[in-house]
């Protein structure tokens, strides 16, 4: 139920220059999603009553995607006053006047954080009737964090940043997660006050919680016992760091739910893949974007479906395909290569060092080796033989080639596009098919094969080969 006495501020100002990208640091991606998506999707599960999301640098890429993934948040611009501080004074600006609740402030930065640990810091923060809360972790290495500093009473008395911090101050390993729950009257007035003499220049929201105590208001903090649930990607190392933390929660998640994980350190899921009961994934696995993998199915090693749906016990083995349907029972790989459109039915095949592009192979038809494949449609039970390439490209335009149910086609054929091969219809070895074959029948369009008897004794003598002949004749002489 919505929780109207509940706003959401989510920071995503900032421009992320430790990350060295073009790309604005919280559209940068996790499992499959962008940093932003993860805290918006967290920030929703508490069903605030108002959601806002504070944008400055790369604004209009930023506000694309946040209007994309949570169409109702309300986007406020944050002015030329840098800092955190200044973001939320604007933020909660755009809250309605009458709005006398909690307000929940998160980075865009921290994508690991999940709604239940969000939710036990409101609990506190209303059970302790705080004027603030905040989220901090013990960690081994506070580096880059702001540092809670603590009175001889063990209560909180204020944030120090690292770039204002003594030495003795750097000391401190309790870590301010950035992430706080405010009632919004106190927070209105302290933020007012905030100023930014500090070493960045900046309004810091931090700054607030030193304020507060000042006026004898009760702030209290809630530590995480696991520090990686609220780490900051500030940079590319913090960003595989948090990657390889998502993903162990994520196969975690899956193994639970029965799928079989061989090797959870080099097999990959991303945040919107689903999974059936007893699916297996072998090592080397990275499953992408919204693939769905049903019952039984096994997957890998060495195997990445992007945006796939696989059937219900396929097998697909070494195989890297793209915006593919792979059928129940069917089977794929080892060593295939599957390109955008690739729809394969039940029980059917698609084998070795095989390429497929834009094509239906029917149920229980069988592409097995060597071939490519594009811009066809097979019926079923048809079986291509080995090394068959579709020549779907004149230089110009591209052509459809058609091939019925129950074909038999030869070795290394040909099949220009367009063109149209009928049902229950075989080709010859080696044939180029340029013209449509009824139903039925045989296609061959390769020349009579002459034997040249002797010709290597007599062109190449000399040579092992003519050797060789010359004994194997001898032989069948005294045969
Ligand atoms: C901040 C905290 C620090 C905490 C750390 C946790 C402050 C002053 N410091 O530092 O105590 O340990 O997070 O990760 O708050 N942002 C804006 N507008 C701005 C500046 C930043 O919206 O003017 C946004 C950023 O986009 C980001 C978040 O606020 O999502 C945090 O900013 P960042 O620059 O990463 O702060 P930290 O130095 O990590
Ligand atoms: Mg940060």
């Amino acid at each position: 139920m919505t929780d109207l006495n509940l706003a959401v501020i989510v920071l995503a100002a900032g421009q992320g220059t430790r990350m060295k990208s073009a790309r604005p640091k919280v559209l940068h991606s996790l499992a499959g999603r962008s940093l932003i998506a993860h805290v918006l999707a967290t920030a929703g599960e508490l069903e605030p009553g108002h959601l806002i999301a504070i944008v400055r640098h790369e604004r209009d890429a930023v506000v694309a995607s946040i209007s994309d993934l949570m169409p109702g948040a309300v986007i406020v611009d944050q002015d030329d006053v840098p800092g955190t501080g200044r973001a939320v004074e604007l933020g909660i600006a755009a809250l309605p006047d009458d709005f006398e609740g909690d307000v929940v402030v998160v980075s865009g930065d921290v994508p690991l954080l999940d709604a239940a640990t969000l939710r036990s810091l409101i609990d506190a923060h209303r059970g302790a009737a705080a004027a603030a809360t905040l989220l901090s972790a013990i960690l081994d290495d506070a580096r880059g964090y702001g540092r809670i500093v603590r009175g001889s009473a063990g209560d909180v008395d204020r944030i120090v940043e690292q770039a204002d911090a003594t030495a003795d101050e750097l000391d401190i390993t309790e870590i301010n997660s950035g992430t706080y729950v405010f009632r919004v009257a106190p927070l209105r007035e302290q933020l007012a006050l905030v100023g930014a003499k500090n070493a960045q220049g900046e309004k810091y929201l931090t700054d607030v919680v030193g304020l507060l105590r000042a006026t004898g208001a009760v702030v209290s903090a809630l530590s995480v016992t696991d520090g990686w649930r609220v780490a900051g990607v500030n940079d590319r190392v913090q960003l595989a760091e948090a990657s390889r933390r998502m993903n162990e929660v994520i196969v975690r998640r899956w193994q639970l739910a029965g799928v079989t994980v061989d090797d959870p350190a080099t097999t990959w899921i991303d945040a919107d893949v689903t999974l059936g009961e007893d699916v297996q994934l072998l090592p080397g696995t990275q499953l992408k974007g919204a693939t769905l993998v049903q019952t039984g199915a096994t997957i890998g090693p060495d195997t990445t479906l992007v945006d796939c749906e696989v059937g219900a016990g396929a097998i697909v083995k070494r195989t890297d395909a793209t915006l593919a349907v792979i059928g129940e029972n069917a089977s794929v790989g080892p060593f295939a290569y599957l390109r955008p459109g690739t729809y394969l039915g039940a029980d059917g095949k698609i084998g070795t060092f095989v390429e497929t592009k834009n094509s239906r192979i029917g149920n229980g038809s069988k592409v097995p080796h060597l071939s490519y494949i594009g811009d066809t449609t097979v019926g079923e039970n048809s079986n291509i033989g080995a090394g068959t390439i579709t020549a779907n490209y004149d230089g110009v335009t591209k052509s459809e080639t058609v091939v019925g149910s129950h074909v038999r086609s030869g070795s290394h054929n040909v099949f220009v596009a367009p063109v149209t091969i009928g049902d229950g219809a075989y080709t010859g070895a080696g044939t180029v098919v340029r013209k449509d074959v009824p139903p039925g029948a045989l296609a061959v369009n390769v020349a009579p094969q002459r034997n040249l008897e002797g010709w290597v004794e007599e062109n190449r003598s000399g040579t092992d080969a003519a050797a060789a002949a010359a004994t194997s004749a001898a032989a069948s002489d005294t045969a």
